[in-house]
């Protein structure tokens, strides 16, 4: 079949800078006329030439609302740019994981490779008519574009005139595999629909000892539950985890993946994973019957994860540092040793612990994976992890909801590898988190989400937080009024980040101040959102005491968190009296 090429005139249209992860705004946003043409075509102006013509790029994403149109949308202008050929999930799915995997790992049958791919999500955000699209580009290594190039898309976007694009291109059926060809003023164009879920579960039996895994889940001790809810990960759990591994069917839980996410917030945490929450035994109501004795959650594109243990739950910074702590004995891809660890800022400092008990190297970045990608393409690091529920290795350049489940399996699969035939009770989720705050000390810690808040409101919290920092006499001054039973602040800054492999610095990366027992509170302004600002105030104490660190957290953090919100006038500045949302 055959295809013109036009030259549609456009203009620039404000607001499209890449955040945190791509951009992310409503899908009303995204369905005005040259709205995502504009941005497609930046990101192809903003990519060296070998990269678009000739080139064999993924388009893909969690299947939200907008995805079908906007995949159709990026197939024609990719024809139109010269690029050689598309590689689409089916039903436009694909995790953002799979996505990494599929760049780094797959041949075309005529032995091609991708160089990039644009995903099609807005993470955990809502989706539907009225809620959110996103758009990111990955690079050749599988990670998130980095600020070079997405400062440069952005630019792009705001001198923009016109985009080529193949008009008479017919849609492509993107629920049919195969390979769709196609005949353009430059030469051949492909479109090649797949399931990616045969390249992942390749690359997962690659780091995993699936066997080992499946003995754990066919013992009667064990019992599991995944919710998916209704993002992406849904294509992939039946095949891992049933098929695979053998769980049963009723473990899944919300695996259908939905445009809308069954109209629920795809985020996994502990408020909006309600479902698994109450069937874990931890939600307000009980949903009787005994709670299985480990569950997971992902988020809509299925990098993000939630561990939870029976009635417990794993705070993302722990979860990382006792996967770190195992990874050599339960991991056969990590079992020559770890060539580094690394956490994010605001996440605690429970890997920092364990890495320098393992006398491991150890980085802190700014919020965002692709700090991180870096380090590893520089053989640095092995596994990191964030507070917000990201955990990941170097097996690709994202964080990867799946993995830390299987991680999560292979670490129990491992600590039960005696008892899981016999009579001994089973070693739990639970037991594991608190042997690890046993050996290596317990970082209580909790984040207080304000979503939606008014942006000005929100800039000028951050500005009375930083113009607080020029005295720390003052800050111990106002802190003691508040609490006389904490420590000293003992410094306070702006988090700033020299990348050791690029020199790059990212300045501005959040508000610290740091308490002489090693407490924490961190202020930053989310980088995701897509309506208003989001402050996030993240709250951690270190206790090394064995006798004391059982205690309910939200407690033990009650002084520092009246600290934080009085030091912040935060109620003054934004008119809230309560976080949207705990974790
Ligand atoms: C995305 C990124 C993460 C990052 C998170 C922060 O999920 O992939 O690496 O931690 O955003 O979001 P925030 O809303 O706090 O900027
Ligand atoms: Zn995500």
């Amino acid at each position: 079949m055959a295809f013109k090429v036009t030259l549609v005139s456009t203009s620039p249209i404000d607001g499209q800078k890449p955040g945190t992860s791509g951009l992310r705004k409503k899908v009303k946003v995204f369905k005005q006329p040259n709205y995502l043409e504009n941005f497609v075509q930046a990101t192809f102006n903003a990519l060296t030439p070998e990269k678009v013509k000739g080139a064999t790029l993924v388009v893909s994403g969690d299947g939200r609302y907008y995805s079908k149109d906007a995949v159709q949308i990026i197939i024609k202008m990719a024809a139109a740019n010269g690029v050689r050929r598309v590689w689409v999930g089916k039903n436009t799915l694909m995790s953002t994981p799979a996505v990494s995997a599929v760049i780094r790992e797959r041949s075309g049958a005529d032995g091609s490779k991708a160089t990039g791919a644009f995903i099609l999500t807005a993470s955990h955000n809502p989706g539907g008519p009225t809620e959110d699209f996103g758009i990111k580009y990955n690079m050749e290594n599988g990670g998130p574009a980095p600020e070079s190039i997405t400062d440069k898309i952005y630019e792009n976007t705001k001198t923009i005139k016109e985009y080529p694009i193949a008009e008479d291109l017919p849609n492509v059926d993107i629920s049919a595999l195969g390979v769709t060809s196609f005949e353009g003023p430059e030469g051949k164009f492909d479109v090649e629909v797949f399931d990616s879920a045969d390249d992942y579960v390749k690359l997962m039996k690659s780091i995993f000892d699936f066997e080992s895994i499946r003995k754990l889940l066919s013992s009667p001790k064990f019992t599991f539950c995944y919710d998916a809810l209704h993002g992406v990960a849904g294509a992939y759990a039946h095949r891992i985890f049933v098929e695979e591994l053998g769980a049963q069917e009723s473990a899944l839980l919300n695996c259908v993946p939905k445009e809308d996410f069954g109209g629920g917030h795809p985020d996994p945490n502990l408020t909006y994973a309600k479902e698994l929450v109450a069937r874990m035994g931890l939600g307000k109501s009980d949903t009787g019957g005994e709670p299985p004795e480990f569950g997971a959650a992902a988020d809509g594109d299925a990098d993000r994860n939630m561990i939870l243990g029976k009635r417990f739950f794993v705070t993302p910074s722990d979860s990382v540092a006792i996967i770190a702590a195992n990874a050599i004995e339960a991991i056969p891809y990590f079992s020559s040793g770890l060539k580094g660890v690394a956490r994010s800022m605001p996440t605690s400092a429970a890997l920092d612990v364990v890495a320098k008990s393992l006398n491991l190297k150890f980085f802190e970045v700014p919020t965002g994976w692709k700090f991180f990608g870096n380090l590893m393409d520089a053989g640095m690091c092995s596994v990191c992890g964030e507070e917000s529920f990201g955990t990941g290795s170097d097996h690709i350049r994202e964080k990867d909801g799946i993995w830390a489940v299987l991680a999560w399996m292979s670490i129990l699969a491992h600590k039960n590898k005696d008892s899981i035939d016999g009579n001994t009770k089973l070693v739990t989720v639970e037991d594991i988190v608190r042997q690890h705050w046993a050996t290596y000390g317990r970082h209580y810690y909790t984040r207080y989400d304000y979503e939606n808040v008014d942006a000005g409101k929100a800039k000028e919290l951050m500005e009375h937080l930083v113009k607080l920092q020029s005295s720390i006499p003052e800050v111990n001054k106002i802190v003691k009024g508040i609490r006389s039973d904490v420590a000293n602040v003992s410094s306070a800054d702006e988090f700033e980040y020299k990348d050791p492999v690029d020199g790059s610095i990212s300045k501005h990366q959040g508000i610290r101040y740091l308490f002489e027992d090693g407490s924490r509170l961190v202020f930053r302004l989310s980088g995701t959102g897509s309506e208003g600002a989001t402050i996030r105030l993240y709250i951690e104490q270190y206790e090394k005491d064995a006798s004391k660190i059982g205690r309910e957290s939200q407690e033990a953090l009650s002084p520092l968190v009246d600290i934080a919100l009085k030091l912040s006038k935060m109620e003054e500045f934004t008119g809230r009296s309560a976080p949207t949302v705990i974790t």
